[in-house]
């Protein structure tokens, strides 16, 4: 093991004390929980792969994002509307409540999922070979980096999430070579995301990059959503894509809202934004036709319009201009 892999742990398990131990005759790993209700609190162990298997649990980032079966989760019930298999009793009581009332939701989902396939291969085709899909969710095939492939076969992709679940499936069925990584992060804090080892690995930040926040703004609170993407734009190079989907406001059921806000309660916000504010994400940036849409409006091909739907979710593809613009750099 070298310095560089005690690192990538100590940036995975940022809820712990790392640290390497080596006494005569002895040298080992000690992990020790510096948060209250931490659990395991500390770990001993000679193995670096070993101690990351009995943390993986306890998971990277244990605020909001500590695992549980017993509460319903984002990208458990995600998954549920998606059709997909990794959920528990208290996602699908959650999912099926909500749906059971708005039928759409499941269906601006699976939208959702189609418009990221399509944005990712827009951008692939484009030219961007480094992908950072910050949210990324449970794996759900064709996932990013299958897709990007299509299009550029040496795509690099980096899926970032904080929930313990989606890292460790992600690092069994995602991290399938050296171009694809997964990183426990933030988007709370992109300042910290963006250095971490395993991100900076993958992703020349000297060169055009696209960063997808798909479907997953809407769980910050606004004031967090607006300085995460704002960050993002400034740090991405010229050239860049930025991909973004979220629920809005307009248009949508607020009867919807509170009930989602009731489902996640305890786990995350659920912020409602203006089509005018997920717009302003796009500040500085040169919106890609046909600019911020319904998810299933956004170059759709054969896709049609939902007869009436009173759950909305709007979506954009930006490009951060190449030259002056008066875009800060
Ligand atoms: C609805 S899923 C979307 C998955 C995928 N981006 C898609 O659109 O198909 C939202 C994901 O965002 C993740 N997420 C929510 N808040 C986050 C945060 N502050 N930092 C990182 N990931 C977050 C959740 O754990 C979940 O996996």
């Amino acid at each position: 093991m070298t310095a560089q892999d005690l690192a990538t742990v100590r940036a995975d398990y940022p809820g712990y004390r790392i640290w390497r131990e080596i006494t005569p005759g002895r040298d080992r790993y000690v992990a020790r929980s510096l948060l209250p209700g931490l659990n395991p609190h500390t770990v001993v162990t000679a193995d670096l792969s070993e101690l990351r298997s009995v943390l993986e649990p306890a998971g990277a980032i244990p605020d909001l994002a500590a695992f549980t079966a017993a509460r319903a989760n984002i990208a458990r019930m995600y998954d549920r509307w998606l059709g997909g298999k990794d959920n528990f009793e208290a996602d699908r009581a959650a999912a099926d409540g909500v749906q059971q009332r708005f039928p759409e939701v499941a269906e601006v989902a699976r939208a959702n999922r189609a418009f990221l396939a399509r944005a990712v291969r827009y951008v692939a085709r484009h030219g961007i070979s480094q992908f950072i899909d910050a949210g990324a969710g449970l794996p759900a095939s064709p996932n990013v980096h299958e897709i990007a492939r299509e299009e550029a076969p040496d795509a690099r992709v980096v899926y970032v999430d904080h929930d313990p679940v989606v890292l460790s499936h992600a690092r069994a069925l995602l991290a399938v070579d050296a171009n694809v990584s997964v990183v426990a992060g933030d988007i709370r804090d992109p300042a910290r995301m963006l250095a971490d080892p395993a991100l900076t690995r993958m992703i020349d930040a000297g060169d055009p990059v696209c960063v997808l926040l798909v479907s997953v703004l809407h769980f910050l609170s606004a004031g967090d959503a607006d300085a995460a993407v704002a960050a993002f734009r400034r740090w991405m190079a010229p050239g860049s894509y930025l991909v973004i989907s979220a629920g809005t406001t307009t248009g949508t059921d607020p009867e919807l809202l509170r009930q989602l806000q009731a489902a996640y309660a305890g786990t995350a916000p659920v912020t409602g934004r203006t089509a005018a504010e997920i717009e302003a994400w796009f500040d500085g940036f040169s919106l890609t036709r046909p600019g911020v849409v319904d998810v299933w409006a956004w170059r759709p091909g054969s896709i049609q319009r939902p007869a009436q739907s009173r759950a909305r979710m709007l979506a954009g593809v930006g490009r951060k201009p190449s030259t002056g613009n008066g875009w800060p750099m």
